[in-house]
């Protein structure tokens, strides 16, 4: 393939990652824009393959192989609340990449075509920044995302990691980087400061994840997928290759834009999480846990549902573990027949994943229609017979807009306890993913209905 062709092909390759990203904005576009997205990876393989200047293809497609069937077996086995720590793990490859890349280039730099010799240096000092940056950044995303990983698998504790004066080393951290940077770069390249600094990025990505608090990781994936994209963009510097830099960029800021819209919907300030940090330590009130709550039975639940006009569901992590969402389904059309107004209110962090509830709701065939965002449903409660609060837990507690203490405080949530009735579908007592009780629980128009929420809702299902 000729150099013209494989440059065509890159553009009608990000052209299509394009057309993706435009897809997947929308629940109805998603699968097309899926199918762009496949079409451009495609296209772009076979331009990269099959390039002028590939060497060692008998490498590349055992590579592809091994990799392809790792891939296709995990991507089978995967269930759909491992998604985020799949995610996080793919985040980390990325950063390695970016990382091994970098120390290749160091060590093999690019020829430069020799025009004249202030150009040729001015080329060489460009290439040692992008190897120091693309390092750098590929080496925090990969421990960053490793650490990521761990919370969301709970092989960590996901409390925040309060070490003293975490905000000064930080600093430092990027301090002694920058000095490095300056004397890589005088040096005309040294190995020596490029592995300390890649020591120092490893611990810096470390400790900027590890010191953000449970309730908050929904933007730590989305900074992370930011992260990613733009350790890819560093790679594609380092390679001159130019549909890396174009998709590690469309990546790099939609990822930016997405932790943009998770810091609005938990009302955090996007500099905090720069600097990382902002979680707490996470206490559970004794008070609540002396409170009183009511239990209601299925039979008397399906008699609630069958007396409303109107019910609200909102669904979180938990429906996501029962794999409740399809019987939930038949549920609301049950209660749709007898002319009951149901709606479902997500949490722009409901579950593990940003649009995780759209994405089950969707499996299940529920109508768009009746799906709306919490901006949307909240004024709503008020004036809503029934509320099913089917496992979600952080996303509806009143205490992040009671209690200033709460690791949850400011975050906007779900009010769901201005209904007239609320029952809240979940196992146990035990809390949400942020390690705090729930108020909403003992309150006087609260019911819990304990049980596996798939159970649960299959035996209400059968009596309305
Ligand atoms: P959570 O606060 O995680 O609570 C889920 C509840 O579901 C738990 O209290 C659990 O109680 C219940 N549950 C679990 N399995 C169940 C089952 N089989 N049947 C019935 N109930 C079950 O959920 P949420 O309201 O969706 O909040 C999401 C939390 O995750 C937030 O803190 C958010 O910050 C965090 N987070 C979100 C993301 C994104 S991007 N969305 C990423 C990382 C973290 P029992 O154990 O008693 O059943």
């Amino acid at each position: 393939m000729s150099e013209g062709l494989r440059q065509a092909a890159y553009i009608v390759a990000a052209l299509f990652f394009i057309l993706s990203l435009a897809g997947l904005s929308k629940q109805e576009s998603a699968r097309v824009g899926n199918y762009f997205g496949i079409s451009g990876m495609a296209i772009a393989l076979i331009a990269t393959i099959f390039g002028p200047d590939s060497a060692g293809m008998a490498w590349v497609i055992i590579a592809m192989v091994i990799g392809a069937g790792i891939g296709i077996n995990y991507a089978k086995h995967v269930e759909m609340t491992e998604m985020p720590e799949l995610v996080a793990m793919l985040h980390s490859f990325v950063g390695m990449a970016a990382v091994l890349v970098g120390y290749n280039s160091f060590i093999n730099p690019p020829t430069i075509e020799l025009i004249n010799l202030e150009d040729a240096h001015a080329e060489h000092v460009i290439h040692m920044i992008e190897v120091f940056l693309g390092v750098f950044i590929g080496a925090i995303t990969f421990t960053g995302s490793i650490v990521a990983f761990c919370k969301l698998r709970g092989i960590i504790p996901s409390i925040a990691l309060d070490i003293p004066y975490k905000h000064k080393l930080n600093f430092a951290a990027i301090m002694a980087s920058i000095t490095l940077l300056i004397y890589f770069v005088r040096a005309d390249g040294s190995i020596f400061a490029l592995i300390i600094m890649t020591l120092i990025a490893f611990a810096f990505g470390y400790h900027l994840v590890a010191s953000i608090g449970g309730a908050d990781m929904p933007v730590v994936v989305s900074m992370l997928n930011s992260y990613s994209g733009w350790a890819a963009v560093a790679a594609g510097f380092m390679l001159a290759n130019n549909l890396l830099i174009i998709t590690g960029a469309l990546v790099g800021s939609s990822g930016t834009i997405l932790s943009y819209i998770m810091c609005k919907a938990m009302n955090r300030s996007f500099i905090s999480i720069v600097v990382g940090g902002f979680g707490k330590t996470v206490t559970i009130s004794s008070d609540e846990e002396e409170c009183e709550y009511r239990e209601i039975s299925t039979e008397d639940a399906a008699e609630m549902l069958r007396e409303s006009r109107s019910v609200i569901i909102t669904p979180g992590y938990g429906m996501a573990v029962a794999q409740a969402q399809c019987p939930v389904n038949v549920m609301i059309e049950k209660l749709r027949a007898k002319d009951i107004n149901v709606r479902f209110g997500i949490h722009p962090v409901a579950g593990r994943l940003p649009g995780h509830m759209n994405v089950l709701l969707a499996e299940a065939k529920v109508p768009y229609n009746i799906v709306l965002e919490m901006d949307e449903i909240n004024e709503d409660f008020s004036q809503t017979d029934t509320v099913l609060v089917i496992g979600a837990n952080d996303t509806v507690n009143p205490a992040a807009m009671e209690d200033p203490h709460s690791p949850l405080a400011g975050m906007p949530v779900l009010e769901v306890w201005n209904a007239k009735n609320v029952i809240v579908f979940k196992r146990s007592m035990n809390t949400g993913y942020a390690g705090v009780q729930n108020p909403l629980f003992f309150k006087e128009n609260t019911v819990m209905l304990f049980g596996d929420a798939k159970s649960s809702v299959e035996a209400i299902s059968k009596v309305i």
